[in-house]
């Protein structure tokens, strides 16, 4: 998946171009806003802002989609979750291998690839039931399903920075620890 975050320790790797790394900030903030604004304004009295919201999600993805094609190798490549990658971290994890609690989640992606496809779904949906009158309760239940996903999303986010801080925190006391033995 991507590089927004740029704070994972580990072996020095070659650095995303700002650039991209900028494209990849601006598109989750636009991605995100608009998310929230689709999902707030979706009664008949708020219909043109959510139109502008819910097709400026579409726009966001379709741009996002578009630079993983020009760009399929780096920062811009699309997700691309295994589920080996993942149950192996999870074995890791639960055994407590500390190097799992700080290299990057595999889990990541995964969670990457379902935000995707389902916010795409109801942005797509939504676009459909504009005009097709019928589509609209598959699209309020895809938009309800999105949801769930956004806050699995920003679940899995701050449980990963909470492993992460809590392995510092104990890297820490045990250097402490070790430098006080005489
Ligand atoms: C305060 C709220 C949020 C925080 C703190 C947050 C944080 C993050 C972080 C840290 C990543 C990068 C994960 C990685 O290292 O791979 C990420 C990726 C992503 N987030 Fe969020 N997120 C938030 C809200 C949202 C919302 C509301 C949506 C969707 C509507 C969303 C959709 C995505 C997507 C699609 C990716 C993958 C981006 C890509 O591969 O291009 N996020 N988010
Ligand atoms: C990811 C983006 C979107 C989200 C999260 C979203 C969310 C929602 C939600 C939650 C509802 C149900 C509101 C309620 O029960 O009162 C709704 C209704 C609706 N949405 Fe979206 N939507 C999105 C994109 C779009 C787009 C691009 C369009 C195209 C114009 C659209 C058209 C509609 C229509 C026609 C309805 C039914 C309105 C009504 O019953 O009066 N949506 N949407």
């Amino acid at each position: 998946m991507t590089t927004i975050d740029v704070s994972a320790p580990g072996p020095a790797k070659r650095r995303p171009l700002p650039g991209k790394t900028l494209f990849l900030l601006a598109f989750h903030a636009t991605l995100s806003g608009a998310f929230l604004v689709s999902w707030l304004t979706g009664d008949e009295d708020t219909y043109g802002m959510h139109q502008f919201a819910g097709y400026t999600v579409l726009a966001a993805l379709a741009v996002r989609l578009a630079a993983a094609w020009v760009a399929p190798s780096g920062p811009l490549r699309l997700p691309r979750p295994s589920a080996g990658a993942a149950m192996g971290w999870m074995a890791r994890l639960l055994v407590g291998d500390p190097r799992a609690r700080v290299q990057r989640s595999p889990l990541l992606a995964w969670m990457a690839m379902a935000l995707l496809a389902v916010v795409g779904g109801a942005a797509l949906t939504g676009a459909v039931a504009d005009f097709a009158t019928p589509v609209e309760r598959l699209h309020e239940a895809v938009a309800d399903w999105a949801l769930a996903v956004v806050i699995a999303h920003l679940a899995l986010v701050f449980a990963l920075h909470a492993l992460k801080t809590a392995a510092a925190r104990r890297a820490v006391r045990l250097n402490r620890t070790e430098s006080s033995v005489p």
